[in-house]
């Protein structure tokens, strides 16, 4: 049987949850695909004890990012480690190497995702992220797969876990934000600092992967007009609530004529509106369109084996396109040149 190696940058949360999913579904993928997903090399930190999971699955641990990239057995490499350095160092020399790459890194891929597609595709290696935005949900090869004979003029909702839960908790157990917050990262949904989700800067991340994936445009960080939920109090909540509005931190991404318009901010939403009833770390995406009109994608956002089964889902789809030999092409296509709407449009 043909196999396909695996050499997993992280075992922290995702990392772990990767090496869950991969040993309790390679039969159904094997029996799928005809190519067995095996994970050989796991890269942890110095001094980090991994050695039972290791033992208890069956690859090798290694401290050295070469021990990967420059065996000639990996055929691809998941990153799950997360921030920018040394993640984009270790996924520029994988695929340099001719390494397929998987990544749920969203802080990378919205930053400098042109300049490792460019790299994959130069490499003729796929590169697919699904996990990047709102976890389990697989938005991302819907709106590139599932929209062609469709126009996409907005998608809005609810991408980051951590708030949403922050926001329900206060609400519904009558926490206040501190508290709140120290339950999301007990849970596994913060990131190591929570401040990227509390002042929408995870959130804003995922609107631009979703801008390229709705309208083919590249946005940076600085076109989008970004607020978080801090300084948001109960008694805020509470107040909206008896006005009937739930309030959720909302990204979203327009396209016109005039250009496309992104944002992050919290906001309040009618309590009939289906983006109200997303409770805790569960994200929905709303998609407007002109064929299809409505439509939305709920689901888990954060959290280790949804998140993972994501992960390994890509890799799924690296086996099949290997098994069928299908040309690689970019996860998503878009233009360099950015169209943005007028502030006063
Ligand atoms: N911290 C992120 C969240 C994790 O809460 O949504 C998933 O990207």
């Amino acid at each position: 049987e043909k196999r396909l190696k695996i050499g997993l940058l992280g075992l922290g949360v995702v990392g772990s949850g990767v090496v869950k999913v991969i040993a309790q579904n390679s039969a159904k993928i094997l029996s799928a695909t005809g190519i067995k997903l095996e994970v050989a090399k796991v890269l942890v930190r110095d001094g980090e004890d991994k050695k039972a999971i290791a033992d208890t699955y069956g690859f090798t641990l290694v401290q050295d990012i070469t021990a990967i990239t420059e065996d000639p057995e990996i055929d691809i490499v998941v990153e799950v480690m997360g921030k920018i350095e040394p993640a984009k160092s270790f996924i520029l020399s994988a695929l340099k190497h001719g390494k397929h790459v998987v990544s749920a890194n969203k802080d990378l891929i919205a930053q400098y995702g042109n300049e490792l597609v460019a790299t994959a595709q130069q490499n003729e290696c796929y590169f697919y992220y699904e996990a990047s935005v709102a976890g389990g949900i697989p938005i991302l090869r819907t709106l590139s797969n599932s929209f062609l004979a469709d126009e996409i003029t907005e998608v809005f909702g609810i991408v980051n876990g951590t708030t949403n839960y922050m926001l329900t908790q206060m609400v519904e157990n009558h926490l206040a934000y501190e508290t709140a917050l120290k339950q999301a990262q007990t849970l596994g949904f913060a990131e190591s600092d929570p401040t990227n989700d509390v002042d929408g800067i995870d959130a804003a991340y995922k609107a631009i992967i979703l801008t390229r994936f709705a309208f083919e445009q590249d946005l940076k960080m600085e076109n989008l007009t970004i607020k978080g939920i801090r300084g948001i109090e109960l008694a805020d909540l509470e107040l909206a609530q008896q006005l009937g509005y739930e309030v959720k931190l909302i990204a979203q991404t327009k396209n016109s004529n005039n250009g496309v318009y992104a944002d992050v901010s919290p906001k309040l939403v009618a309590k009939n509106h289906p983006l109200a009833s997303i409770r805790n770390e569960l994200n929905g995406v709303f998609v407007k369109s002109t064929g299809i009109g409505q439509s939305m994608f709920y689901g888990p956002g954060a959290g280790s084996i949804p998140t993972a089964t994501s992960v390994v889902n890509d890799l799924a789809v690296i086996a099949q396109n290997t098994a069928e030999n299908v040309k690689v092409r970019p996860f998503a296509r878009y233009k360099s040149e950015i169209k943005l709407q007028k502030a006063s449009d």
